[in-house]
């Protein structure tokens, strides 16, 4: 029986990893050790890991790789990504080469507005609010201008303030909705301390005006926070080449290639199901970058995820256009990224990222981030609509059997060239295993893994 505890987080890192093993584990010592294995060997760099987050005990490694040969806009970028998924790193490097030869990706920042809301509720006349809201907005500005300082030097800061009515899907709902420029870094802090500015403001305003009744006055803010959903910071990267140059791939003509290719997006536009797959797979290219160049996942994620579904109806990132004999493919989607600030100097390994893509600014990572998306999603459905995606997803993951079964390298070796004009499947790379070991009864190996 585990049992709880109080003060948990402000026990140390060793009495933290004491604690927890006695009270999860049978063998407490091997779990400390796998731990304690996982420990930077400098602990300078290991302090640094601690204090991202809370309650830290170790580290928990992704494999971090690089997709060479992206021609973006003609610059040329080995892109890294930060994935556990096999194939993925593959998919991108290959896309990247693929459109190296036909000119490359082309990228345009639609928009770079990031948004934030003071909701609030306010019982009383609207257009009381509304006139007084029209007086009170250069204050908002005022209120904030040792906030926007900073910013405003490097050319952003707030870029507009509006109230908005909500009250007809939500009783005596009201919004400030402000829009930002915050440049170079996601924002988030600054967005939500200059939202958390106008709430003060607003309420100390509201209460002097003497044409608002006592419940008028009482202005309630729920809550001051940026969103993560950013319609108005968009980046849209397309590849296109004549149809005859496509290279349809295993004995596919480029016409029916191109047929086939822009039916798959098609099919993701009007079919939810599909749409979130192939919105899966455009997030593997997505995350990967966003992860190795220190940004927040979650928030691309969640930005991503309703864009697609704007109108109504979930549908897909990318479009397709095959017509007068061209083949154009490209995604438009929602980025809200930085290259300053956050973890972008902190980590180590972002750092790395940061200079190996040549030390972007927001709206070049943007492009960068939104290409390896397009060349993710080209190489999925190229492999969908030609050889299926298990062949080549099969030879990835190969490897991953192989260390489940502890082979040797020698072993992998082996292995690896037998299936290299072969389909692989789990069940045949235990029975080729077996095969070499000499072991009898390959259906006991599979029901162990
Ligand atoms: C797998 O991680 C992603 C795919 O399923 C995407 C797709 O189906 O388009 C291959």
């Amino acid at each position: 029986m585990t049992q709880p505890i109080k003060g948990f987080s402000k026990l140390s890192k060793e009495a933290k990893i004491e604690w927890l093993t006695d009270q999860y584990f049978d063998n407490s010592e091997a779990a400390i050790e796998l731990l304690k294995s996982y420990w930077h060997q400098d602990p300078k760099t290991q302090k640094l890991h601690d204090e991202f987050i809370e309650n830290t005990l170790s580290n928990y490694y992704m494999p971090f790789g690089v997709a060479p040969n992206f021609l973006i806009d003609g610059h040329l970028y080995s892109i890294p990504m930060a994935i556990e998924e096999s194939s993925v790193v593959a998919a991108a490097a290959k896309s990247a080469s693929y459109w190296m030869e036909r000119g490359g990706f082309k990228t345009s920042i639609i928009s770079t507005k990031k948004v934030g809301h003071v909701h609030f509720i306010y019982k009383g006349s609207a257009e009381k609010l509304e006139s007084f809201f029209k007086k009170v907005e250069p204050k908002l500005y005022a209120d904030t201008e040792s906030i926007t300082a900073n910013m405003r030097a490097r050319g952003g800061g707030i870029q507009s303030i509006k109230l908005i009515n909500k009250t007809k899907d939500l009783e005596d709902y009201w919004q400030i909705e402000a829009l930002f420029d915050t440049r170079d870094s996601m924002g988030a802090n600054f967005i939500n301390s200059c939202l958390e500015q106008f709430s003060q403001s607003l309420q100390r305003e509201i209460k002097l005006e003497d044409s608002f009744s006592e419940e008028e006055r009482n202005i309630q803010v729920v809550m001051c926070i940026l969103s993560n959903y950013t319609p108005e910071c968009i980046v849209r990267a397309e590849v296109s080449c004549p149809i005859s140059e496509l290279n349809g791939d295993q004995g596919i003509s480029p016409e029916e290639f191109a047929f086939k290719f822009e039916r798959a997006v098609k099919i993701a536009q009007i079919e939810p199901y599909r749409a979130t797959t192939h919105n899966k797979g455009i997030m593997n290219g997505v995350d990967a970058v966003i992860i190795a160049t220190g940004n927040d996942f979650r928030a691309v994620e969640a930005a991503c995820h309703t864009y697609a579904s704007r109108d109504g109806q979930y549908r897909s990132l990318t479009h397709c256009e095959v017509k007068d004999g061209q083949f154009r493919f490209w995604i438009e989607i929602p980025l809200a990224l930085g290259t300053v600030g956050g973890l972008t100097r902190l980590h180590p390994m972002v750092k790395f990222s940061l200079e190996l893509l040549q030390n972007p600014n927001a709206e070049e990572l943007m492009s960068i981030v939104a290409s390896s998306g397009l060349a993710q999603n080209f190489a999925a459905l190229r492999a969908l609509t030609t050889t299926g995606i298990q062949k080549g997803h099969m030879k990835m993951h190969l490897l991953n059997i192989l260390n489940q079964l502890e082979a040797t390298e020698e072993e992998k070796e082996e292995i690896v060239s037998f299936f290299k004009d072969k389909v692989v499947s789990h069940s045949a790379a235990v029975n080729k295993f077996c095969e070499l070991r000499g072991i009898e009864n390959p259906e006991k190996v599979k029901k162990d893994q």
